[in-house]
């Protein structure tokens, strides 16, 4: 089985045995949408994170990051728009009382994308197509909005004055914080600011496990340019220019046709991207998807249509990724432009500007790109696209070694005649480098059954001949094959298993 046949309870259930992911606070029933990181999961988690946080962050000079609070003040959000637009359509049950998401349901029914579909359009269609009830086939209310921030209140008073919001996205404390960010750091534009960090939507319907949940992490970058300098790039290079993706664009979606290889440089001729920075972002996360072992087939690109556009951008074009539930958006790329510092210039009653040294002005910046990135969904997809079933009792997630929650088992094949002594030996050396356990129980068989399940890339079986020669067996995960090795040269060629520079072939003659 791949995960062209595997369904996302199935892969609920593989994750919540393997102790990637649990349903929160399953004693009580569980939660809805909400969701806990188990030992492995919480280990993957991190290495994620960890790897987004270096590549975009740590290892460029032109971002900076920051880790702000999940709770700001109210007045964050009315600036933003989010307390008049942050709506997904709602549709209530007159018989059973269910309420339900109005763009999901036509989707579900009709098989349409909904994107963006208006209240009016969602309103037609059900009454066109007598769409009822799911659960218990009543008759349905009309579709109004309905508001996904989770209000809280702050300090013992619980008024409307003290009513506060948990964010819906980590966008807005950059925005917040850009003055005090700015202030304090020599940033001259281009430049942008990092976070990671929970958000909260209360979804009307979560579903799809991970995908849709209630609470959720986010990675960002708000990428501020000089308004005179959007439309031109100096970091799109030749090679960037000339990578094809697959792109569904407006144009696709409005005719109904299917996605197509693109190069980024006719995808910017086209005006699929809205300007060349996001194009230069989009390239550089799916690259990490790439680099990260997702495969390239799984992988799309998706232009906004105009109809869709969040209330802040000029443009967005998303990553997808192919989920057994079908394509959907792992990863969100807007041209927000200047309307978030505009909007906290304007409510806040201090211009959120900088000074520009060459024309001595004062300038607004411009967000030409906001990389958003789900960091549940990222997870999901990366674990989706790992999974393999070659047969029943038998899974393999093939996750890249950077990812995988322990990257070398060390197997003592007796705890008796010293041997199990010679597997700790191994252990403290390996572990100095890698994620490594050592494991006694069981047949060596079911140890290596146990370690593909939760993609340890490496086994290490010390046995008799361990004493004799100095060797070990290898096996590796992916191809399930086994070498002998010699001890002294071990971290080496685990090092270099991993980097690819090597492959199980080239460390000596496979055994049986
Ligand atoms: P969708 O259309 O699927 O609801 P969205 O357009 O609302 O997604 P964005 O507002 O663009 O999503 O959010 C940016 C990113 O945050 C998404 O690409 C996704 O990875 C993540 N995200 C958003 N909502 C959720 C959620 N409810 N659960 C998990 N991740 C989410
Ligand atoms: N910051 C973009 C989003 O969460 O949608």
């Amino acid at each position: 089985m791949t995960k062209n046949d595997i369904t996302i309870t199935e892969i609920a259930a593989f994750c919540k045995k393997t102790g990637l992911i649990f349903p929160n606070s399953e004693i009580y029933g569980g939660f809805s949408g909400f969701f806990d990181y188990g030992p492995r999961g919480v280990e993957i988690k991190n290495a994620i994170k960890s790897l987004w946080w270096n590549t975009f962050v740590k290892k460029r000079q032109d971002v900076v990051g920051i880790d702000g609070t999940t709770i700001t003040h109210p007045k964050v959000w009315k600036a933003s728009g989010h307390v008049d637009s942050f709506t997904d359509p709602l549709l209530d049950c007159k018989k059973c009382k269910s309420r339900i998401r109005g763009d999901h349901i036509i989707e579900d029914d009709l098989k349409i994308p909904t994107d963006g579909m208006s209240l009016d359009e969602i309103n037609k269609l059900v009454k066109k197509h007598k769409i009822t009830c799911p659960k218990c086939s009543g008759e349905l209310t009309k579709a109004r909005n309905y508001n996904l921030m989770f209000k809280t209140n702050v300090g013992p008073i619980d008024n409307d004055e003290s009513t506060a919001y948990l964010r819906p996205e980590t966008a807005q404390v950059i925005f917040a914080d850009f003055k005090a960010v700015t202030d304090s750091s020599r940033l001259k534009l281009p430049f942008g600011i990092a976070q990671i960090g929970k958000a909260y939507r209360n979804e009307i319907a979560p579903r799809d496990f991970l995908f849709r949940s209630r609470e959720f992490e986010q990675m960002e970058i708000e990428y501020f340019v000089h308004p005179k300098d959007v439309k031109k790039c100096p970091l799109l290079t030749k090679k960037i220019l000339s990578k094809k993706i697959l792109i569904l664009t407006e144009k696709n979606q409005l005719e109904n046709m299917k996605a197509k290889e693109i190069s980024i440089k006719d995808a910017l001729k086209d005006k699929i991207f809205p300007n060349p920075w996001l194009a230069y972002f989009i390239y550089q996360t799916h690259k990490w998807f790439l680099d990260l072992g997702i495969k390239e087939k799984n992988l799309r690109l998706r232009q906004h249509r105009k109809d869709e556009l969040a209330h802040y951008a000029k443009g967005c074009v998303d990553i997808d990724y192919k989920f057994p539930f079908g394509w959907k958006e792992i990863h969100g790329n807007a041209d927000r432009g200047t309307y978030d510092l505009d909007q906290h210039s304007k409510y806040a009653g201090k211009p959120q500007q900088i000074f520009d040294e060459e024309t001595k002005e004062k300038i607004t910046p411009h967000v030409a790109s906001e990389p958003s990135q789900g960091l549940d969904r990222a997870f999901l997809a990366l674990v989706i696209d790992a999974y393999e079933q070659p047969e029943k009792d038998h899974t393999i997630l093939k996750i890249n070694p950077r990812l995988a929650p322990i990257q070398v088992a060390v197997f003592p094949l007796v705890k008796k005649d010293g041997i199990k002594e010679k597997a700790e030996e191994i252990y403290d050396m390996l572990n100095e480098q890698f994620i490594t356990i050592i494991d006694i129980a069981g047949s060596v068989g079911k140890r290596y059954y146990r370690m593909d399940e939760i993609g340890t890339p490496i086994c290490i079986t010390v046995d008799y001949d361990t004493k004799e020669d100095n060797t070990v067996t290898i096996r590796d995960r992916d191809t399930q094959k086994q070498v002998r090795c010699k001890i002294d040269i071990l971290k080496e060629t685990i090092k270099k298993l991993f980097s690819k520079e090597i492959t199980i072939k080239d460390v000596g003659t496979i055994v049986k």
